[in-house]
């Protein structure tokens, strides 16, 4: 291969959605990873939260749904193109008020979400029980979103790859892209650990790493790594389906064979790879108050992964204010599984020239970031 249409700079979902779209429309692709493809990726929970994740208006919020909605369509299609069943459960999730002090916010939420989709149901403390048994009876109340699903994690990022790679993308793991390669202003590839690569077009898809590459334009995306630590409990006996998840962040995905995800604590500003015994403490404790069946588990494994979180809290999507041929696709914070599908689409039409992609991406613009005195230099 002597020249790439596209060299992405990450291979986690969001990368690899993205090359499969372009490689699928015709175009050559290589994907770079520093590490492990889609390491970040594999340690999410795996939530659908397209209403759950919103509590007022936000341009991201239409995009979640139509992510959200893509997946039953994506699970059948990545498995013809991969062999791997990325195991979508559709059961839904209940957003819980753990006590009286969650409430007023919960049920600010509720108005919201219900205001849009009067599927969104409120439930009394004593019905939530009733919409999932294995709840306990001593929460505040719940919002019951039914179109709110999850898949696993790990396994959607190994499709996403292994269809890209099917549908003949390059993937290049334990190879850091280093520094982009730039004439008469336009990108003509980048340097890597293996020597230089031409491209007519890169992508910075890194995910929390996005904010380190390519500082050598001026111009980098405000992104920095939220840790979050995890552990998965095995049940035997009763298990809950639908996903809980409470008011203060503490959530529980229950996958297949009774495995339930416990996640996440938050922690700004860290790669720190470690699990804390306090971390994993507080996560047990808020999971158990919520479904006391958890205490009867047996513990499978801990993790960690690092979120990548833009300055507003919102993906950095679009072209590079300086440089012409680089584009940046970051930033999706809590929500990169669930918006992978739509990324990876968008980008795909945004990047072929279609103006309706270019208009809705529009909050997501690099150039939001720019002080006046950039933009005036733009
Ligand atoms: N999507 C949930 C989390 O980031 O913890």
């Amino acid at each position: 291969m002597n020249r790439y249409d596209y060299l992405i700079a990450g291979g986690g979902v969001i990368g690899c959605s993205i090359a499969y779209r372009l490689a699928k429309s015709g175009l050559s692709v290589a994907v770079f990873d520093a590490g492990s493809a889609g390491t970040a990726s594999r340690a999410a929970g795996g939530m659908l939260g397209a209403q759950n994740e919103f509590e007022f208006e936000n341009p991201l919020m239409d995009i979640a749904i139509e992510s959200r909605a893509m997946f039953a369509g994506l699970q059948e299609e990545l498995l013809e193109e991969s062999g791997i069943d990325i195991e979508l459960r559709q059961a839904g999730l209940l957003k819980v008020a753990a006590s009286e002090n969650d409430l007023p916010a919960l049920l600010e939420q509720y108005g919201f979400l219900n205001g849009k989709d009067a599927s969104v149901q409120w439930l009394e403390p004593h019905e939530v029980p009733l919409a999932e048994p294995c709840m306990s009876d001593k929460t505040a109340g719940a919002i019951y979103l039914e179109k709110d699903t999850q898949v696993k994690a790990p396994l959607l990022a190994k499709a996403f790859l292994l269809s890209a790679v099917n549908a003949g993308v390059h993937v290049y793991e334990q190879t850091p892209v280093q520094q982009l390669v730039v004439e008469n202003g336009q990108v003509c590839g980048a340097k890597t650990s293996i020597g230089t690569i031409q491209a007519n077009r890169v992508i910075n898809a890194a995910g929390a790493w996005s904010g380190d590459l390519f500082k050598e334009t001026g111009f980098t995306p405000p992104v920095i790594p939220v840790k979050g630590e995890c552990i998965s409990i095995k049940l035997n006996g009763e298990a809950p389906l639908k996903t809980v998840f409470a008011v203060d962040g503490c959530y529980i995905v229950p996958k297949r064979n009774k495995e339930m995800l416990i996640g996440a604590t938050s922690y700004p500003n860290s790669f720190d790879t470690s699990v804390t015994a306090g971390g994993i403490r507080s996560l047990l404790n808020r999971a158990a108050h919520l479904l006391p069946v958890l205490n009867e588990g047996t513990i499978e494994r801990t993790w960690s992964g690092i979120r990548p979180q833009a300055r507003d809290q919102l993906p950095v999507i679009g072209a590079h204010p300086f440089v012409s041929g680089l584009y940046l696709c970051t930033g999706h914070y809590r929500n990169g599984i669930l918006l992978s599908p739509a990324t990876g689409l968008l980008m795909e039409r945004f990047l072929t020239g279609c103006p309706e992609t270019a208009k809705r991406l529009a909050p997501f613009s690099p150039a939001r970031f720019l002080t006046q005195k950039e933009e005036a230099t733009v």
